[in-house]
């Protein structure tokens, strides 16, 4: 742990490392990425996150609601958007939503189940579980396949469960659960569904744009996502991306004015407007993430850089002792949750508190059965960065007086679980 004791510096608002042991870090000099320009600390956060200095000045200026340039801005963000899905795009359609994630997928759910629909929900962390809340709120018939904290959701025990109730006409997967970090094998679940003839849809928030979902590849009716994730624009809006049958089939299915997917788009269609007032300028810097998503190379590298940022860091902390929740197959590029250290010097508000004052905000962890925190992958941020994190953390864990990283053995057991 000694080469990985560093001292970083402020230097006019940005971070520079000083007197780091290079060789034992193997940390290269140059990037690509450019720090935040106000000196504002990285977030490694699973969005809001950190985004480039284009997208930001992408919001310096004002646009009309109604005036021909925001319609063509909007059909130019659907139209990227919709390119993401590959060979067979053309059957589907991208419907923007105002508001964060979850209201995108209050829309989806409330769209596309018909009101005598009944859903499996698969949960296995916290937005699962909010799907499932959204549909009791709703009054949609569901059952709910509870994985516990982090365990997939596997297609044996969907294809029983769907053989077992008939009455199930959807089936709903969370593609990264952000909560752990798992990547759940949504392929496997597709298929399994649409071999027992029912449908298909992906709450893909935090993997769309960096984790393929092509429809060549994989079957589905409906997927949502947000601005603030993969494609790197800050928050204020959803976008649902749907099989054009289903969206014609979701007329009057919607409890929402304002959620109803099948009102707005054909609104969008006819008019090019949104129905109720969009976020502008959110539009405007999400246009500008995505033609930066298309210069990096689509979705292919920007998840090929969320997983070097992911094997940097995870190698890193593992090098200081930490432990990941999860084994590397189940290890998504989003995000990677760490137990935190048996070490009764270790505080995680503390932690936080150290890594935030060295130009690092990362999250804390959503399992219920032992303590952990979380270190995201996306945003504006590239190996070198995340090697700054780890030198940020072996740094911090020194200054708290913690000598070992190591986890509870209770959360080691509980990981021998998804092991077996
Ligand atoms: C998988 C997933 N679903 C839903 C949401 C909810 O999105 P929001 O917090 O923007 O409402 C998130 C947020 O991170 C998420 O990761």
């Amino acid at each position: 742990m000694e080469g990985l004791i560093i001292t970083i510096s402020h230097m006019g608002g940005l971070k520079a490392i000083e007197g780091t042991n290079k060789d034992d870090l193997g940390i290269e000099t140059m990037t690509t990425i450019t720090p935040p320009a106000l000196g504002e600390p990285y977030l490694l956060t699973p969005g809001p996150l950190t985004t480039s200095e284009a997208t930001k000045r992408a919001m310096l200026r004002d646009w009309g609601s109604w005036d021909g340039d925001f319609r063509a801005m909007t059909q130019d963000m659907r139209d990227r958007l919709l390119a993401m899905l590959g060979q067979g795009a053309d059957e589907f359609d991208c419907v923007p939503m105002q508001g964060s994630g979850t209201f995108a997928v209050e829309a989806m759910l409330g769209s596309f189940v018909p009101r005598d629909g009944k859903v499996l929900v698969l949960a296995n962390g916290a937005y699962g579980l909010r799907s499932a809340k959204t549909l009791e709120y709703l009054g949609r018939d569901h059952v709910v396949l509870d994985k516990g904290d982090y365990l997939p959701p596997r297609g044996d025990e969907v294809a029983q469960i769907l053989a077992d109730d008939p009455a199930i006409t959807h089936v709903v997967a969370i593609h990264c659960e952000t909560s752990s970090g798992i990547l759940n094998p949504v392929e496997e679940i597709s298929q399994v569904t649409y071999a027992a003839g029912r449908k298909l849809l992906i709450d893909s928030m935090s993997a769309f744009g960096a984790i393929p979902l092509e429809v060549g590849t994989i079957r589905y009716e409906a997927m949502v996502s947000s601005a603030n994730k993969c494609i790197e624009g800050v928050p204020g809006f959803g976008f649902v991306i749907a099989r054009k049958s289903e969206l014609e089939a979701a007329k009057g299915n919607s409890h929402s004015l304002s959620l109803d997917v099948h009102a707005q788009w054909a609104h969008m269609n006819k008019t090019g407007q949104w129905r109720f007032t969009p976020p502008t300028h959110v539009v405007a810097a999400f246009l500008e993430a995505l033609r930066g998503h298309e210069a990096e190379g689509g979705v292919a590298g920007r998840g090929a850089r969320y997983a070097d940022n992911r094997d940097v860091m995870v190698a890193g902390m593992r090098g200081l002792g930490f432990e990941t929740l999860l084994k590397d197959r189940w290890l998504s590029p989003i995000i990677v949750t760490f137990f935190c250290p048996a070490d009764p010097a270790f505080e995680f508000a503390r932690f936080y508190e150290v890594m935030k004052d060295k130009g690092f905000i990362i999250y804390p962890g959503k399992l219920t059965v032992v303590d952990s925190f979380r270190i995201g992958c996306i945003g504006q941020m590239d190996g070198d960065v995340m090697r700054q994190v780890v030198c940020a953390a072996g740094e911090t864990l020194a200054e708290m007086g913690v000598s070992d990283a190591t986890p509870p053995a209770i959360a080691l057991k509980e990981r021998e679980i998804l092991a077996a």
